[in-house]
């Protein structure tokens, strides 16, 4: 399985943070954002990693992260994505070639988790698999519709509902298969003109290929003022 970290759009909700560089970039307590979601990866044995990014600060990351041999990196590769705010599937389309038929550890460049995903990394064949979370606030994420007779298994994910149906929020690490550019191919934009993640998730839905796991551990976007704040917090505590 190879890692895709995926590090674009112009981060607006972050402006002027992000007018100086680019929101992956920004610090979590003491270091860059991304370097949480990179470490997530190597924890779990992976070792070969494509960051897609976009937008006016590009270069910055080649100076930071290098050829991410400090990270345990053994290939880091960049790609860009002409449309910074085309999407996260969008973004994910730009991994075919990188992927080469092998399955993808895919992770949102501005999630930070202590999850170890060693074993599911190690276990996982094909179709999609995403992790949930719990929150306090899932009108904010992509969040997990459940069956009511059949609680084990979700029917739908709905992206920023305004009444969610449930409190589990689609966190941003999913596992797919070869299949999905076969999947983002035949998107269409959604209504605010992108190309949705949860559209991808709802595909695998449809095809019976959607599997899910409770992620363990904490778990924090951190594309918000708020959620940057208080990811920069508890790793902040982690540390004392
Ligand atoms: C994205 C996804 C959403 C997911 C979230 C996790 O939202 O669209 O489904 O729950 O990441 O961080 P965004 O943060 O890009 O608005």
């Amino acid at each position: 399985m190879k890692g895709v970290i995926l590090a674009g759009g112009l981060g607006t909700r972050l402006y002027p943070l992000t007018h100086v560089t680019n929101k992956h970039l920004l610090p979590v307590y003491n270091k860059p954002m991304i370097f949480y979601p990179i470490e997530t990866l190597v924890k779990a044995g992976i070792d070969q990693v494509l960051i897609v990014t976009s937008g006016p600060h590009v270069g910055h990351f080649l100076g930071i992260l290098k050829n991410g041999k400090e990270f345990g990196l053994k290939h880091l590769e960049y790609a860009y994505q002409e449309k910074p705010d085309g999407g996260i599937a969008d973004a994910l389309s730009l991994a075919e070639s990188f992927a080469d038929n092998d399955s993808l550890a895919v992770i949102l460049g501005d999630n930070t988790t202590d999850a170890d995903i060693s074993d599911s990394v190690k276990s996982f064949k094909e179709g999609a698999l995403i992790f949930i979370k719990e929150v306090r606030d899932p009108k904010r994420f992509g969040v997990a519709v459940f069956n009511k007779n059949d609680p084990q298994k979700i029917i739908a994910i709905e992206e920023k509902p305004k009444e969610p149906k449930s409190k589990f929020a689609v966190t941003g690490l999913y596992f797919y298969d070869n299949e999905v550019f076969k999947i983002i191919k035949n998107l269409k934009p959604s209504q605010r003109g992108e190309l949705e993640i949860s559209d991808v998730n709802n595909e695998y839905i449809r095809k019976g290929k959607l599997r899910w796991a409770k992620l363990d551990g904490y778990w924090s976007d951190a594309g918000t003022f708020k959620s940057l704040y208080s990811a920069s917090e508890y790793w902040a505590r982690r540390d004392r």
